[in-house]
């Protein structure tokens, strides 16, 4: 019998568990896709497993990770977790080569994320769908963040959310609506992220992407980005249900 961890917040929204010095996150995976993401930020294999446990309770299942490194797989395997699905991960160092710049895209400080959210949910299907909690959180995960958008005030066409940490940068985030592709935005938004990733320390941008993504990874591929070889994996808890 395992010792039952705390829980604050109510399903379907942000949990928080708590056990001794253990500590769990989940929310919903998006308003498209069923189930929960879980985070652990302290805590191993028992504690993942008893958190999986009280998500089923509340049929916030399947439960799946965040997308990770392939070292942090095992603790998610021993709690019962097999692999779902994966992503590519693909680096360009930042130094040398100015950005140019383009007047379609902007920062803003105030992000319109109802314009934002209907543009990644026609860019992306089913799982990738991050809705808007997803990407708020994409936008807070690093220490240094910002949403650019592609178009004019209330009429946006596309946009990135970018951010930059410790001499990294990441593109957490690239879509265009489908009518408007194919005339340089996503181009100019990938050279606007990288401008200002330079600008806010960044030696290296790393972004990730679905292997099925094939604009995409050609656009990548076109502005210098190559393929690490490493794959970020999603992982899917499989059972009891
Ligand atoms: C990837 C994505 C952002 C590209 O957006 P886009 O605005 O079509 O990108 P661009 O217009 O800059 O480039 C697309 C093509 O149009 C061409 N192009 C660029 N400017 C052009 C112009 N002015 N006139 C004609 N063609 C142009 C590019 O050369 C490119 O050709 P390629 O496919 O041979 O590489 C878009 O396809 C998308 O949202 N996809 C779904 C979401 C996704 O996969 N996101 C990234 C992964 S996280």
């Amino acid at each position: 019998m395992r010792d039952i961890p705390s829980v604050e917040g109510s399903w379907p929204g942000r949990l928080v568990f708590r056990r001794g010095w253990a500590r769990g996150e989940a929310r919903p995976w998006s308003d498209s896709w069923p189930g929960s993401q879980v985070r652990v930020v302290r805590g191993n294999h028992q504690f993942l497993a008893t958190v999986c446990e009280h998500l089923a309770g509340l049929d916030a299942t399947p439960v799946h990770s965040p997308a990770i490194f392939a070292s942090a797989t095992p603790m998610w395997r021993r709690a019962g977790f097999e692999e779902y699905e994966s992503l590519l991960v693909l680096e360009r160092a930042l130094h040398g080569g100015a950005q140019t710049s383009d007047e379609r895209v902007r920062v803003v400080s105030e992000p319109p994320w109802d314009e934002i959210v209907s543009i990644d949910d026609a860019a992306f299907d089913g799982l990738w769908r991050m809705g808007r909690m997803g990407l708020e959180e994409a936008l807070a995960s690093t220490r240094k963040g910002v949403v650019l958008v592609a178009g004019p005030p209330g009429a946006i066409d596309g946009f990135a959310i970018v951010g930059a940490e410790h001499g990294y940068s990441y593109l957490q985030r690239l879509a265009v609506r489908p009518e408007a592709r194919g005339r340089g935005l996503g181009t100019a938004l990938v050279r606007a992220a990288m401008g200002w990733a330079a600008r806010a320390g960044g030696h290296l941008m790393v972004l990730n992407t679905q292997h099925d993504a094939l604009p995409a990874r050609r656009l990548y591929a076109r502005l210098g980005f190559t393929e690490t070889g490493s794959l970020l994996r999603v992982m899917r808890w499989a059972g009891p249900y």
